[in-house]
């Protein structure tokens, strides 16, 4: 890897194929773009010291080549002429000087990304505020406004609008978890019993992918979140429908799965906006046909996904709190159809 250190990190993350949606490479934040600034730099200082350090060390094997054991005392001399002491102090006393004038301007750079970073109102005062409580292992978003009466809960999948800041306070039910979109911004640790957060302001719309960065326990590797940058019009309509409750349904297979959901253990865990469903310790599925993926980013959200992960939770992602249920073909089929309702 060493021999990229002059490269700049986007073609170095380029060359290493370490592009896309969740990558250190990636700049599509404020904070992410701050921080690459400066991991670039150092790059660049560290990469050039390592340049000339390796240049000396070759130029004094050359030189040493042409020493030999029986004309030492001629060798001697010439070293001890005073022409090449003054060129020995001139050598060490610019490198020293390039040394601390290579420490100095990481240290300077370090400070002013440092206070950049510390500016909690990167793009003025955050219009978003959102809640996000860690678990094992799956994130639980709740979005607040003025009006509490718009409120409402999702789970696993953000949506924030480009250009604005968003300010996510973290907090955790259980065991330490952390927060990180490194697309967007630095890690935030969510700690039980004391709330923290981080301001997102990202710069370019898409796709993002978060990922629990704190060993959380057996499902760690399962606790991805999915950031979805809108534009402030995708954004309004998708904070429109959000704040629905889940519409009735109107075919009767998933009527059917609507009764199973209902009256089976589905309810006592997760929320459905709008039902009788008001469980608190699971995921909200009131939207959740309109998310990319199930299970914290463990499965892409499809038919087939669906019907294996609540045929058997336990198989895909061991250790996970929601139990098997049990039910028949029939019912699972209908179950399956009522949630696809809920976009
Ligand atoms: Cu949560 Cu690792």
């Amino acid at each position: 890897m060493r021999r990229f250190a002059l490269f700049p990190l986007p073609l170095l993350a380029a060359l290493t194929g370490c592009g896309g949606i969740q990558t250190i490479g990636g700049r599509e934040g404020r904070d992410a773009a701050l921080i690459n600034d400066l991991f670039t730099l150092f790059c660049i200082v560290t990469g050039l010291f390592f340049v000339a350090i390796m240049a000396f060390l070759f130029a004094g094997y050359w030189r040493r080549r042409g020493f030999r054991a029986d004309r030492m005392p001629e060798e001697e001399e010439a070293l001890a002429a005073p022409s090449h002491d003054r060129r020995l102090r001139l050598g060490l006393f610019l490198w020293t000087g390039a040394v601390i004038g290579g420490l100095m301007a990481l240290a300077i750079a370090s400070f002013f990304t440092d206070r950049s970073l510390a500016q909690p109102n990167g793009a003025g005062r955050p219009v978003v505020s959102i809640e996000l409580t860690g678990n094992q292992w799956w994130w639980d978003a709740k979005y607040h406004f003025h009006d509490p009466s718009k409120d409402f809960r999702t789970a696993n999948e953000l949506h924030i609008p480009l250009g604005a800041a968003t300010m996510i306070y973290l907090k955790a039910n259980d065991v330490i978890h952390s927060f990180w979109v490194p697309n967007l911004a630095g890690k935030q640790d969510l700690i039980p019993g004391h709330v923290n957060d981080i301001v997102l302001v990202p710069t370019k719309a898409g796709h993002y992918r978060g990922q629990c960065a704190e060993y959380c326990g057996l499902q760690h590797a399962h606790m991805a979140l999915d950031i979805v940058v809108d534009t402030p019009a995708d954004y309004a309509r998708w904070l429109a429908r959000q704040q629905q409750p889940a519409a009735t349904p109107t075919n009767p297979q998933a009527a059917t799965g609507y009764v199973y959901f209902m009256n089976k253990q589905c309810s006592a865990c997760h929320t459905v906006a709008g039902t009788p469903a008001n469980g608190q310790v699971a995921p909200d599925l009131t939207h959740v046909a309109s998310r990319a993926t199930l299970a914290a980013g463990t499965l892409p959200n499809t038919n087939g996904s669906l019907h294996a992960w609540i045929a058997d939770p336990q198989g895909v992602k061991p250790g996970n709190n929601m139990p098997y249920i049990g039910l028949n073909a029939d019912e699972l089929h209908a179950v399956v159809a009522y949630l696809e309702t809920l976009k």
